[in-house]
């Protein structure tokens, strides 16, 4: 049974128990500045599933594209990748635990109707309970129809309890996992079953969510007004189940991209590569299997991203596909593709998804273009790099400002003789990705009331703002505080007059010809010291850790036109500030310039 078959099948089983088909919505979420990517098949329904009603009725079903990167470093196993779909069914306040999992069932096992998996192989684990909702005997009993009591195992909050992030519908699940092994596994205590998982024996292939609480702030504050079912069945691992290979790589969703691979490396999938390493004393060889994995699953993502309106760039989403964009040139590299030759790769993946997914083959040039332009400016990246290497620069600086990974840094490094402080290295990034997940946690709101789209799109309005008054009134002009809400924003500034009519004018074309002209907002961090050497823009009085993020409007030519010490969040270009659907392009007006304290003047600010 081909992947094709296999999301149709899935469709059609639920559309003949009353399911209304709803396509699979972009990657990248509307209206919800909070997450990068869609990354389950219920971010789209969270208003649906908790209660307003869908247009298509209360069952539905889907394939849901899905991005997840967190595990970036776990690709090339047999399991992970980055891009998925996800099969799902769902009760919007219908049905629920019995028919959910009697469906699960069938799908899985029927010959006719289903996937015709063997029952034997089937593994699954219910909810053991805890102080937000009883142990789940209800899912217990009716797996117990189905599969014998000694394959069904009790167990925690941790892996059984489906929330996405902190806020919004939760609830107890049931998972099931199948036997990939070719021996087969057979009767399994709860420890064997635990390192069988472990090990990649068993694989999770599906989830059935029993939504029916909320969360609020990561704790559980009650039930929500309907019981729903969501449920999420990969469709990579589960065509790895029924085209019974051990692995996500060999079945026919990645073969013709894996065969492309080594028709441009000139090596077969599994060859021992030039990569070397030292074991027990013994030279051994990395297999290209992983590298090959590798490329194969950050090519088919980035494609899936580009054609879904994403492009490269150094903050949000569009730094998640530089990333992979990057990775993917350097395993090509390893593996001796030829410059400029990834882009062959891209005909393919388009080729596998365009009946699945229209929007691939409408951008399929534009993805061609960036894909062949990242290529090469990262080449050039890596040129540039390599030219500070010469110098002796350190290789954290090298990996922060020049993107240069600290495994090429290693290598070249060791064909000099040259011995790098990787523990120093280590600790360096390791201080930045604390900062990074502070600034996230949003510790460095600075001033801001909350992060919906308005509000970001103030906060950015705000680093104009006062780029606008130093270009405009005096170079000498400080902040002093701010404080910005999704209706305005308002800025405290050092200043010994008060604005004249023209000064204020002045200011606000000089804002909105910078908004006009669509600037990049780039994030960037490094250590203090060399921050405040750029002369980057602090606010008065405030304390900063050793390493600071930054973030730069830069013009077209990449000069700075504003460099602010900042956490975030901001809009990825000043040209989304003027966005407005409903109506005219949105402009940049101060409302208001008052004197605030002695010497201290202050503006409020809207966009309208
Ligand atoms: N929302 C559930 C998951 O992503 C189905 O696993």
């Amino acid at each position: 049974m081909t992947s094709n078959e296999i999301r149709q099948k899935f469709l059609k089983f639920f559309e003949n128990r009353g399911h209304k088909i709803i396509p699979s919505a972009s990657l990248i979420p509307e209206n919800d500045p909070s997450v990068l990517f869609n990354t389950a098949g219920m971010q789209p329904l969270v208003p649906y599933l908790m209660g307003q009603k869908h247009p298509l009725g209360n069952r539905l079903v889907n394939v849901q594209k899905c991005v997840r990167t967190q595990d970036i470093d776990e690709v090339g196993d047999n399991t992970h990748d980055t891009f998925f779909e996800m099969m799902g069914n769902w009760s919007l306040g219908d049905y629920f635990k019995e028919e959910a999992i009697s469906w699960s069932y069938e799908f899985l096992t029927s010959k006719d109707e289903g996937l015709g998996l063997d029952p034997k192989r089937l593994y699954v684990t219910v909810f053991e309970g805890n102080d937000d909702a009883p142990q789940d005997v209800e899912a217990f009993e009716i797996w117990k129809k189905f599969i014998p009591e000694n394959h069904i195992y009790f167990m925690s909050a941790k892996s059984n309890w489906w929330s996405v992030g902190e806020n919004g519908p939760c609830g107890p699940d049931t998972e099931m996992f199948y036997d990939i092994t070719e021996e087969g596994l057979g009767d399994l205590s709860i420890e064997e079953y635990k390192k069988a998982d472990e090990q990649q024996k068993v694989v999770e292939i599906w989830n059935d969510v029993f939504m029916q609480y909320e969360k609020k702030d990561g704790k559980v504050i009650g039930k929500l007004i309907q019981q729903n079912v969501d449920t999420g069945s990969g469709l990579e691992r589960v065509v790895m189940a029924v085209q019974g290979k051990n692995n996500i790589f060999e079945t026919d969703l990645f073969a013709d991209i894996i065969s492309k691979i080594e028709e441009l490396s000139n090596l077969k999938y599994g060859d021992k590569s030039d990569e070397e390493y030292i074991k027990n004393g013994e030279q051994c060889w990395v297999d290209t299997r992983k590298m090959m994995r590798i490329v194969a699953d950050h090519m088919r993502t980035s494609v899936l991203i580009i054609a879904d309106g994403a492009l490269p760039s150094n903050t949000g989403r569009g730094y998640i596909l530089r990333r992979l964009l990057r990775r993917a040139v350097r395993f090509a590299d390893k593996l001796g593709f030829k410059n400029g030759s990834l882009v062959l790769i891209v005909e393919v993946v388009i080729n596998k998804y365009k009946n699945v997914y229209s929007e691939i083959v409408k951008n399929a040039d534009s993805i061609k273009n960036e894909i062949n332009e990242e290529e090469s400016k990262f080449r050039q990246t890596l040129e540039n790099g390599l030219k500070e290497f010469e110098k002796g620069v350190d290789p954290f600086d090298l990996f922060q400002s020049y993107g240069f990974p600290i495994e090429l840094t290693e290598e070249l490094s060791k064909e000099k003789g040259i011995k790098i402080d990787r523990e120093k290295f280590d600790k360096r990034l390791k201080e930045h990705q604390e900062l990074s997940r502070t600034s996230s946690a949003g510790m460095f709101k600075g001033g801001l009331a909350n992060h919906s789209e308005k509000t970001i799109k103030l906060h950015t309005a705000h680093h104009l703002l006062l780029a606008g008054l130093q270009a405009i009134v005096s170079p000498d002009i400080k902040q002093k505080g701010s404080n910005i809400t999704e209706e305005r924003l308002r800025m405290d500034f050092i200043c010994d007059h008060k604005l004249t009519d023209d000064e204020k004018k002045k200011v606000e074309d000089w804002v909105n010809d910078k908004i006009k002209r669509g600037l990049n907002v780039i994030r960037r961090e490094m250590p203090l010291v060399e921050a405040e050497k750029i002369g980057a823009e602090m606010e008065f009085g405030a304390k900063y850790p050793e390493v600071v993020s930054l973030y730069f409007i830069e013009d077209e030519n990449g000069n700075a036109i504003s460099k602010e010490f900042c956490g975030g969040p901001h809009v990825e270009n000043t040209g989304d500030l003027a966005a407005n659907p409903e109506g005219a392009p949105k402009h940049f007006k101060i409302q208001k310039e008052e004197a605030s304290s002695a010497g201290v003047r202050r503006i409020k600010a809207v966009l309208e």
